[in-house]
């Protein structure tokens, strides 16, 4: 947070170490080593628009950053909202703050609980999985029955460097629970639909 807070919102060139699938991470951008980097949220924001979900599930708020570039999307597509849970009190406080003075609140869900114990009703047309590396797949496998055939599921930090998330995602295409693609990012993204359902 103290990060965040001394970048005061500037666009810092991204960090984490290159990795074989990544070799350039200075070619990105970020605001801080926590909230996705800069062309994730771009990404996510366009994803948002393009599936045009009617409930999106996101683990780990942390600053709220990636909640409120979700959340304006679903306000361009007229339709939706976002539940984002953040287990840390004191982040979440933060987050809250953050969300009232964006003007997005109406879109957006914030909780202080943890994704492995947060319930939410309906189908899940997006989930983002963002909260902690070790707890990704259980994440994942506790809301897969309730996402969408034709829904997406994000998994960031998966990459080859920030190992654990990389070998949950493969755990689960073995299990045969996700078809997965691995994008080449700093910190690596999973963009994956589940197995069950498909035609
Ligand atoms: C990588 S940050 C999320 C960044 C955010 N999605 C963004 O891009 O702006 C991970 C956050 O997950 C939170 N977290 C860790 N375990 C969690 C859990 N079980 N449930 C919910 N949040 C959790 C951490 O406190 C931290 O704030």
């Amino acid at each position: 947070m103290l990060q965040a807070e001394r970048a005061a919102g500037a666009l810092l060139p991204e960090y984490h170490r290159p990795t074989p699938e990544c070799p350039h991470p200075e070619r990105w951008h970020m605001y801080d080593s926590m909230t996705a980097e800069a062309e994730v949220l771009e990404f996510l924001y366009t994803l948002v628009t393009t599936i045009k979900p009617a409930l999106v599930v996101e683990t780990g708020s942390f600053l709220g950053v990636s909640t409120i570039w979700i959340a304006r999307a679903l306000k361009a597509n007229g339709l939706g909202k976002i539940i984002s849970c953040e287990f840390d009190s004191v982040v979440f406080a933060k987050a809250r703050e953050k969300i009232a003075a964006s003007g997005l609140s109406e879109w957006i869900e914030l909780r202080n609980e943890s994704s492995l114990e947060m319930r939410v009703e309906g189908t899940i047309d997006l989930f983002f999985s963002d909260s902690d590396m070790p707890i990704r797949a259980a994440e994942v496998k506790r809301f897969l029955p309730q996402i969408s055939s034709t829904g997406v599921v994000l998994i960031h930090d998966a990459s080859s460097h920030l190992k654990v998330v990389r070998e949950a995602a493969f755990e689960l295409e073995q299990e045969g629970l996700l078809s997965c693609v691995f994008l080449p990012t700093p910190r690596g993204l999973v963009i994956a639909q589940k197995r069950e359902g498909r035609r």
